[in-house]
This record gives C-alpha cells, structure tokens and sequence, in this order.
C-alpha cells in the first residue's frame, strides 16, 4: 500500500443526489479523500446531516464556494452544479491551479455558441470564457482517454449521452452503421431531474405512469450530435432522440436504432465487435447474444451493459445499453475520470457489481 498522502478533492453541490455519490465514492477511494464540501441553501450543515443514512463520510461542514477557501483546501475539484453555475466558478479554480471535473452541461460544448443556444436560457448566465469550453477534455474515458489524462478541465457527459454514446460509437466509429436516420429511444428514473422539488417528479405524477419529455430538441440531442460526429470520425449526425420518465428512482436504458452499412452483418458478428471494442474497458460490459441488459442489473454500480441486434427484413441494427445514471452516467463516471487524471486505473473505488435483486 502507498504511503502517499491522499489526493485532496472538493465536492461542490454536495447536498444533491450527483454530490452526494461523489463524497460516498471518493470517501472510500484507497487513494482520494474529500476535504471541502460547498454548495448554496446547505451551507452550514453538517456532513451527517445532509446524509443521516450513511454510516461513514468526512467530518466537514458545507461552506460556501468561494475559489480561494477550495484552493487552501484541495488539489481537484468536483463541480455537481445546475447548468449555468459551474462556468462562474471554473476560471477562478482554474486560476488558482485546480483540476476540475464538470458534472454539468457547462463545458461539453467546444463552441461556447452551442452552449448558448441550447443552456442559454438558464438563468441568464452572462460567460466569457470560449476559451475553456474549446479546452474541455469531454468526459467519455472509453473514448477520450488521453484528452482526460492530461486536462485540467473535465466535461462529463449526461447520463443519456453516456449510455448512448456508449452504444452507438464502435458502430459510427467502424462504419457500421448509416450517418442517416438514427433514433435514440431511453427510459429514466426520477433522480435524473436531480434533488430539487419539481412538480412533475412527484411520486402522484410520476408514479404509476410512462411517459416520453423533450421530444423535440431536448438538450441533450445537440451533445450527443456533436459528440457522435467527433468521436464517431463521421460525417455530420442529426439523430432523434426521444426520453421517457419511468417510475424507478434510478436506472437508464437506452436503445439506439439505426440502419446497417452495409446490410448483412449477423448479431454474432456486431457483438463480437463490441467486445473487441470495450475488450480492455473495466466499466462497459457486451452481453452474449440474445441477452439483453436491464436496469437492475446495474443499480448502483459504475458499468454500463451493452447488447446488440439486428434485423434482417428491415436491415436495422439494435444496441441497447443500460447504465446507473447516478453512477456511470454522472458521479462515478467523475471518479473514473479522476483515476485516469491521477494515473490511476479506471475503476479504482468504483463498485462494478449490483446489489442484485
Ligand atoms: N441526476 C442525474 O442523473 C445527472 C446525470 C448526469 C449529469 N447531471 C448533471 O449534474 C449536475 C448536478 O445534478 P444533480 O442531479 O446532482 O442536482 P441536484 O440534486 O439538484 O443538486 C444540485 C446541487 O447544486 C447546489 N447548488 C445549487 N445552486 C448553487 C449555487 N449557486 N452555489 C453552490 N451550490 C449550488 C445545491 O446545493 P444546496 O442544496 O446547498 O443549495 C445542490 O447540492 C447538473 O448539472 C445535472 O444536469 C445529473
């Protein structure tokens, strides 16, 4: 074991469901311990107040985020803020010498200018700071490995994002499947909305019911374009994207649909390319065929499961992917982040097994 101090990190935003996982995995990391907690209407509290349920965490009260407090206290800095918070507090860390990671949508966007047509709206946030959003590493470790390792500046992905991004990639990537005519359609639990009290995650709203949001032009549509047409090295992707609210507090499936290039491919043959693809990736894992990935079998851990199909009358290929948007779809992909940041292997600290059932 090394006899290095611990990695110092602060969690900002830790009274929210995103910061809350935070503090519970860097908490119990071999190698990171938190050493600030800031947030807003928590400021004040105490540790065990704002999580009663847990049995272990820091000895710290939440303070307010001020740079200067962060940086005498930290080395990294985990920022789990509404859209339009994090980019008035991340040129000052910066400044100041921290590394930060980003859980919001503050950063995924390299053109500031697609930030603002999509986040624009939030709180009419004023920003002048093009020049970070152009130098963000995107937060996808099974696809941007080296930007993450040396950055200083780390945009996770949303949780849809991940799942499918995850999913579509090694297709866009091979040329698999068709630039054209990709539908994404995903089911999420109500923590997704995050902790503050809104209407429509209410258990006599939510309970009881399906029912698909954002149908055109949710904000995540742009991120995952822009992402599939980078990452993916393919020509410019428009995709319909198309979310559901399912009564579960936590869980993503995603299910991408798309046309084969060229048609042919058997379900053997795309599935065994998913494995060559994530074959070194310790949090994705491809399904054998015929078996296809649910929620519950990745509750609480930090793996994204993946299963692939086709349709040979319609030429369609099929990959589902089903990840805990807590978890791998937002804190514990901050953690692997971190880990790569810090030459640490991926799923150091991270749980990989569910509580099952
Ligand atoms: N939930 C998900 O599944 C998910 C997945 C991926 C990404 N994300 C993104 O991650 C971010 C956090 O989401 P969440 O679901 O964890 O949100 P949340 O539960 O609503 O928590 C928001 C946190 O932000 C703090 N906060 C609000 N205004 C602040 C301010 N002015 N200064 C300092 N702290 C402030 C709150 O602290 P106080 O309580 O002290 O006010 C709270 O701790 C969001 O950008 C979200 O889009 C969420």
């Amino acid at each position: 074991m090394s006899a290095l101090p611990p990695h110092r990190v602060a969690v900002i935003g830790a009274s929210g469901y995103g910061g809350l996982q935070t503090v519970r995995l860097i908490h119990s990391h071999p190698h990171l311990c938190v050493t600030f907690l800031g947030g807003h209407g928590s400021v004040g509290s105490h540790w065990r107040e704002l999580a009663p349920f847990l049995e272990r965490g820091p000895d710290l009260q939440v303070a307010e985020p001020d740079p200067d407090a962060i940086a005498a206290a930290a080395d990294l800095v985990v920022l789990s803020l509404p859209n339009g918070r994090a980019s008035t507090l991340t040129p000052a860390l910066l400044e100041r010498g921290l590394r930060v990671v980003d859980l919001s949508a503050d950063y995924r966007f390299a053109r500031l200018e697609d930030w603002r047509q999509v986040y624009g709206h939030h709180g009419a946030v004023e920003r002048a700071d093009a020049g970070l959003c152009k130098e963000a590493a995107y937060g996808l470790p099974e696809f941007n490995r080296q930007a993450i390792a040396t950055a200083r500046l780390v945009a996770c992905p949303g949780c849809f994002p991940t799942a499918s991004l995850l999913a579509l990639l090694p297709l866009l990537q091979s040329g698999l499947i068709r630039p054209e005519g990709i539908v994404i359609d995903a089911k999420t639990g109500t923590s997704g909305g995050g902790r503050e009290a809104r209407q429509h995650l209410l258990l006599a709203e939510a309970g009881e019911a399906l029912a698909p949001y954002g149908v055109e032009g949710h904000r995540h549509t742009r991120e995952m374009e822009i992402q599939a047409t980078t990452l993916g090295r393919s020509r410019p992707i428009r995709l319909q994207f198309t979310p559901h609210l399912l009564p579960m507090v936590r869980g993503l499936l995603a299910t991408v649909y798309g046309q084969l290039n060229p048609s042919g491919y058997s379900t053997t043959q795309l599935t065994s390319h998913l494995l060559d693809t994530y074959r070194d990736h310790p949090c994705v894992e491809v399904l054998p065929v015929g078996v296809y990935p649910s929620t519950k079998w990745v509750r609480q851990t930090n793996r994204a499961l993946l299963s692939v199909a086709t349709n040979p009358h319609t030429g369609q290929v099929i990959v589902m992917a089903a990840l805990d948007n807590l978890l791998k779809g937002q804190a514990g992909q901050a953690v692997q982040c971190l880990n790569i940041m810090l030459g640490f292997p991926d799923a150091m600290g991270l749980p990989l097994d569910p509580f099952y059932p």
